[in-house]
């Protein structure tokens, strides 16, 4: 059977260590829900239905990873973690090479962003898929934003145009790889967003929802199960 449509990819950058979880172990494999956080993430994109594969940067020394029944899923690929953020990004798009192509949707989702649901990925994918460029899940900030100085407010910042960035964010297989290629080694590049935006692209966003938090300090993982509780 040949399908006509472009697939979507999913990218999981899951190569951190997780310093600010101050835990014992990187922060996707602390136990969250009967699982691991890691698993809770993988297994919402797996049953949001909505990709041909799921592709995992992994550390290269990582003891946890291949305990994991998970890891074995012949929907995940495996792919060596890098240094920086989007460094493994890129490894995970290199091992769609020869699978994806350059048109297809792929959507890059931090491991440690385990309340993802079904939902939003596919208010993403329905709509971006006829979009130039891409985009990504964000949201509003309900608090007033001040620009500070050296701990002293020297400005209230316009809310409406200030959005907190999300994932999954969602480009073309090919756009992306060529714009983290040219921005490698950059720092700015902190999501797959601004190495669009460094290119001169203008990324939409897509309203996303509040319980897909990132666990990133230790009082994130009660916030989790809280949010898996009320799901
Ligand atoms: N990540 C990665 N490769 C890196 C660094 C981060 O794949 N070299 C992944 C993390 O595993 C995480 C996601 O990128 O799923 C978001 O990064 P972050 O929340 O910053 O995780 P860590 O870098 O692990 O945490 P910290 O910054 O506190 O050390
Ligand atoms: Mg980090």
């Amino acid at each position: 059977m040949t399908i006509d449509r472009p697939n979507n990819w999913a990218v999981v950058p899951a190569a951190g260590v997780g310093k600010r979880m101050l835990a014992d172990r990187p922060k996707q494999y602390l136990p969250l829900a009967e699982k691991t956080v890691i698993e809770h993430t993988l297994s919402r994109l797996l049953h949001s239905k909505a990709f041909a594969a799921v592709a995992v940067a992994i550390s290269k020394d990582d003891p946890y990873w291949p305990e994991l029944e998970i890891s074995a899923h012949q929907q995940i690929i495996t792919a060596p973690g890098g240094k920086e953020r989007a460094d493994s990004v890129l490894s995970a798009l290199t091992s769609l090479q020869g699978k994806a192509d350059d048109d297809d949707w792929v959507l890059v989702h931090d491991a440690a962003r385990p309340c993802l649901t079904s939902e939003d990925v596919h208010h993403l994918i329905d709509t971006l898929k006829d979009d130039e460029v891409g985009g990504i899940l964000a949201l509003s900030s309900h608090d007033t934003l001040k620009h500070v100085d050296e701990g002293s407010i020297t400005a209230t910042i316009d809310r409406s145009h200030v959005w907190r960035a999300l994932t999954p964010q969602m480009f073309r297989y090919g756009m992306l790889r060529d714009a983290l290629l040219d921005a490698e080694g950059n720092p700015a590049i902190t999501d797959e967003s601004s190495a669009l935006e460094l290119k001169g692209y203008q990324p939409k966003i897509v309203e996303g929802r509040p319980d897909n938090i990132k666990i990133t300090r230790p009082e994130d993982l009660a916030l989790a199960q809280f949010y898996m509780e009320q799901q």
